[in-house]
C-alpha cells in the first residue's frame, strides 16, 4: 500500500482538516502538523500532500517554513495540495508550488474549495461560505485523492 503523509494547517475554523478528515477516513494516510517541533523524515513516503486555508493569498506560512526547515523528501519527488479559501481563488498554491519546485518537488495534482470565512469584516455579515466545505466539497476532495493522487503514485 501506498505510504503518504499529508503537512496541513487549519487553524481558522479546521475547514481544510474537514477535507483530510474524509480522505483518512477512507484511505491510511499521516497527518502532520506544519509545526511540529521535530523535523520529520519524508522519505519513506511515496508523496506528500500540503494543505491549508489561504492566508493573504497565500497557503498558510508555516507550510512554506516547514519546506524550508525538512530536508527530506519522498525519492519519487511527488507533491500535491489541497486548500480552502473565502473566496475560491484558483492561484492560492502559486507560491506555495514555486517553493516545492525549488525544493526538487513534482506537483501531482491541487484540490481546491471554499471555506467558511469569518476574518475581518466578513464577520460582520456572518461570514463567508457557510456550511463550507459542505458533503459535495468533501467528496470532491476524496474523489481528487483516489482518482489523482492514489492513480498518480
Ligand atoms: C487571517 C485570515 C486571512 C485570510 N486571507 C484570505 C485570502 O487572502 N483569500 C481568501 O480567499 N481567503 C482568505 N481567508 C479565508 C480562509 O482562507 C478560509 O476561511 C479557509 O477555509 C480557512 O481554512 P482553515 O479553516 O483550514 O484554516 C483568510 C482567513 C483568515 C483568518
Amino acid at each position: 500500500m501506498a505510504r503518504i503523509a499529508v503537512v496541513y494547517q487549519s487553524p481558522h475554523h479546521g475547514n481544510t482538516k474537514k477535507l483530510l478528515d474524509a480522505i483518512r477516513a477512507h484511505t491510511p494516510i499521516d497527518l502532520i502538523p506544519a509545526e511540529a517541533e521535530n523535523e520529520t523524515d519524508l522519505s519513506g513516503y511515496d508523496a506528500v500532500g500540503f494543505a491549508s486555508g489561504i492566508y493573504m493569498s497565500k497557503m498558510h506560512k508555516s507550510l512554506a517554513a516547514f519546506v524550508e526547515k525538512n530536508q527530506t523528501r519522498p525519492a519519487s519527488g511527488k507533491a500535491f495540495l489541497l486548500y480552502t479559501s473565502g473566496s475560491g481563488t484558483k492561484t492560492g498554491a502559486k507560491d506555495l508550488e514555486e517553493k516545492l519546485k525549488a525544493a526538487g518537488y513534482t506537483i501531482i495534482g491541487t484540490y481546491e474549495t471554499r471555506g467558511f470565512d469569518t476574518f475581518g469584516p466578513f464577520k460582520l455579515i456572518g461570514g463567508l461560505n457557510k456550511g463550507h466545505p459542505d458533503q459535495e466539497d468533501i467528496e470532491g476532495a476524496v474523489r481528487f485523492f483516489d482518482e489523482t493522487i492514489l492513480t498518480g503514485i
